[in-house]
């Protein structure tokens, strides 16, 4: 089976050509960030524009690069929850429109389960049954997953997601956007123990984070209690850095408490084994402090490659599992930005 994946619910343009035994035979991303970096986030208009641009060189460079055409596809998958409104309905038209003039079948692509099943291609063994750590400029969320298909909503953020407080904080640290990458490199001149910041929910029980505190504080940190203008500018080198350093490290030390005590309330002693995916998965600190933690309470730690940790649309092979189940689509596929805990 060979399937066209296409990726379009923030701000990368992608779209990836997978087959079955999960040989990637094209990817490709065309990344926007340079669109968005002045404004040291995603402009969601913006976005939606750039994709309607950039899709269908996007597809058509996939599909050359493969060395396929439509009609050697088996069907054709598109992320089409959660996301930015406008960036979804791109991905989604164009899939469609591919679909009937294809006679191909649709496959709807959820993208948080889909960065999970991105550890797969990481993994020489199946990933399943797992718990599933999806942490990213958009989501903070653990889930437990019984298969690609059957899963259960464990817990996840109240608030901000982990990658958004990294952006937030960089741009007031005067770092550039994204602030995942750039505040690890400031980070790494820096001490963690520098600044004592809050960490939600870390002695509780229950599966939540909370960063939307810890922003504040840092915030604070800067500009001194009661003031609110931030100058950072006039911070030094090292100031930024151990901020950054700080900020990293209570950032981490919630993902991990609360990845291990989620594996630990759901899986079976024999069957420990976490997945980690999404943007903020690429940080080397939490990759670091995930794997001692976990060899510690012996679960098996899987996390996706690098390459595939920022949006990509090799993880919509997932779109595969949907098919062989019979999941699929017809034209009537609607967009759904917001989150669905269980499956519906
Ligand atoms: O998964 P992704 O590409 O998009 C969403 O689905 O949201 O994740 C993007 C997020 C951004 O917030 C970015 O700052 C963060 O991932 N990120 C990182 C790192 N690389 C990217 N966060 C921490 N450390 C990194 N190395
Ligand atoms: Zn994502």
């Amino acid at each position: 089976m060979i399937v066209l994946a296409i990726e379009t619910t923030c701000d990368e343009t992608a779209a990836a050509v997978i087959d079955d035994e999960l040989r990637v035979l094209s990817s490709v991303v065309a990344s926007q960030a340079g669109l968005h970096e002045i404004y040291n986030g995603v402009v969601p208009e913006i976005a939606a524009r750039a994709h309607v641009e950039r899709i269908l060189p996007v597809i058509d460079e996939t599909l050359t690069k493969a060395n396929v055409s439509l009609n050697d596809l088996d069907a054709i998958a598109v992320a089409n929850t959660p996301g930015l409104s406008g960036s979804l309905l791109v991905g989604v038209a164009a899939a469609k429109a591919l679909c009937l003039a294809s006679s191909k079948p649709l496959i709807a692509v959820n993208h948080l389960h889909a960065h999970v099943f991105a550890c797969q291609f990481a993994s020489d063994i199946p990933i399943y049954p797992c718990v599933g750590l999806v942490v990213s400029g958009g989501h903070t969320h653990l889930y437990h997953y019984q298969s690609s298909i059957e899963y259960r909503f464990l817990g996840g953020t109240i608030d901000d997601a982990a990658g958004e407080a990294f952006d937030k904080v960089a741009s007031m640290l005067g770092l550039p956007y994204p602030g995942g990458p750039s505040i690890s490199k400031a980070a790494m001149a820096g001490d963690p123990q520098a600044h004592a910041f809050p960490r939600s929910f870390l002695k509780e029980d229950k599966i939540s984070f909370s960063f939307s505190g810890l922003k504040t504080a840092v915030r604070y940190a800067i500009t001194g209690p009661g003031k609110f203008e931030i100058e950072p500018e006039k911070l030094s080198g090292q100031a930024v850095a151990d901020l950054a350093a700080s900020f990293q490290q209570a950032v981490v030390d919630c993902l991990v408490v609360k990845s291990v005590q989620a594996v630990k309330q759901t899986c079976s002693q024999n069957q420990r084994r976490l997945c980690v995916g999404g943007g903020v998965a690429a940080n080397r600190v939490l990759r670091d402090q995930l794997a001692v933690e976990c060899e510690k309470h012996q679960i098996e730690l899987t996390f996706a490659k690098m390459e595939h940790c920022t949006d990509n649309a090799v993880m919509g092979a997932i779109a595969i599992e949907r098919l062989k189940a019979g999941l699929v689509e017809d034209m009537d596929l609607d967009i759904l930005p917001g989150l669905i805990r269980n499956p519906v």
